[in-house]
């Protein structure tokens, strides 16, 4: 799939901006601080509702305004337009000029992946990102897994407010509580099931793809389900939750929150059973989150049987030839890539020469070859 068409109105720092991409090789480029990762960003969100790097919403809405507003066309088999509108607490989507009945069902039409720096901190950072990172791929898989994250979110923010109410000796309905809980593991099983399922999947490609860059062998994820889970199986997450609620009670009356779930979950990166974010040098850890967006392009075109778009935010300033050539040897030449850089001379020549070169200054475009 590719997109065709963008607009922007009020998105970050474009006021009103209009950008026609081709189907293969697109070149952002510009100075620092012009918008070329804002683009991008623009981008996924229109696919995703959400950015992978903002946490609040508001922040993508141009300084001074109440409401951002990105339409796109994409194009697979068929030809559809997408439109997102975001104000302060508001966010509106729509398919070809009709809202959609779910957001979940919109999530999953248009598949983008995206590669930044940021995505480091998905080694570095805390595991908070790294949940972030799982829903939001898994979300654009299956519309199912986002509609389930929605319901638990809901059930978890209900559960730890009962809690509190106990903590704090208002009523008890030990029975609401219990119904609560069991919905709370219900729809936990059916994520966990779904993380471990993605992180293997991910496992089938990610080895190889490691190896090929690095020439060191072993490399792989390790999904880390809170609670003490080991094995996938319906019914031993099951047990294994409802054990862990009934131990957890008096404790999570005292903490007023609970204790284990999904939204305590985590994955790691290692070599055999090194956790890179300890063992891993900075290379590695680089390699590592490049291999991991390479292994979702293999996921994404098994799944959904088209090619996701790739946007890759200025990783080729930071690659060494062997890594540049690896990351596009793994890109074939059907899919549309939208590329980011302050600096041409850092794009792979054989990319260059077929690419569309797009010149953005202060949020305006200098330069488009294709428009
Ligand atoms: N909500 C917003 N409203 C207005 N301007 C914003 C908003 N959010 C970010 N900006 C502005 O966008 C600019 C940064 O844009 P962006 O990050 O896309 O730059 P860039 O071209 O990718 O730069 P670099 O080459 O340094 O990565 C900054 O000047 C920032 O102040
Ligand atoms: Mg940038």
């Amino acid at each position: 799939m590719h997109i065709k068409h963008l607009e922007l109105q009020n998105f970050r720092n474009y006021s009103f901006f209009d950008i026609e991409f081709t189907p293969k090789v697109n070149i952002i480029y510009g100075n620092n601080g012009q918008g070329k990762t804002n683009l991008l960003e623009s981008i996924y969100v229109l696919a995703q509702t959400k950015s992978h790097r903002a946490y609040i919403d508001d922040n993508l809405i141009k300084t001074n305004e109440s409401k951002a507003v990105l339409k796109g066309t994409i194009l697979t088999d068929l030809s559809y337009n997408l439109e997102l509108s975001i104000g302060k607490s508001v966010k509106k989507a729509k398919i070809d000029g009709e809202n959609v009945k779910t957001i979940a069902s919109y999530i999953a039409k248009t598949n983008v992946i995206i590669f930044s720096s940021e995505d480091l901190d998905l080694i570095k950072g805390g595991p908070a990102g790294r949940r972030k990172y799982l829903n939001l791929e898994i979300s654009q898989l299956s519309a199912n897994y986002y509609s389930a994250l929605s319901d638990f979110n809901k059930l978890l923010k209900m559960r730890n407010d009962y809690l509190k109410k106990i903590n704090n000796n208002e009523i008890v309905d030990q029975n609401y509580f219990q119904i609560l809980t069991d919905y709370l593991i219900n729809k936990s099983v059916f994520l966990i099931q779904m993380r471990h399922t993605f992180v293997e999947k991910l496992n089938e490609y990610i080895s190889k793809i490691f190896e090929d860059i690095t020439q060191i062998p072993g490399f792989n994820l390790k999904y880390k389900p809170s609670g003490g889970i080991d094995s996938f199986d319906k019914n031993d997450i099951k047990a294994t939750l409802e054990k862990r609620f009934k131990e957890n009670y008096e404790k999570e009356v005292i903490l007023k929150t609970t204790i284990s779930g999904p939204h305590r979950d985590d994955f790691s990166f290692n070599i055999e059973e090194d956790d890179l974010r300890e063992f891993g040098s900075q290379g590695q850890q680089k390699v590592a989150v490049i291999a991991l967006k390479l292994s979702e392009i293999e996921i994404f075109k098994d799944y959904k049987k088209q090619n996701p778009i790739i946007l890759l935010d200025d990783v080729f300033s930071d690659l060494d030839n062997i890594k540049k050539n690896n990351l596009l040897k793994h890109i074939d030449d059907k899919m549309q890539v939208i590329i980011t850089t302050t600096d041409l001379k850092t794009i792979n020549k054989q990319l260059l020469e077929n690419a569309n070169l797009i010149h953005i200054d202060k949020g305006k475009i200098l330069e488009n070859e294709v428009a």
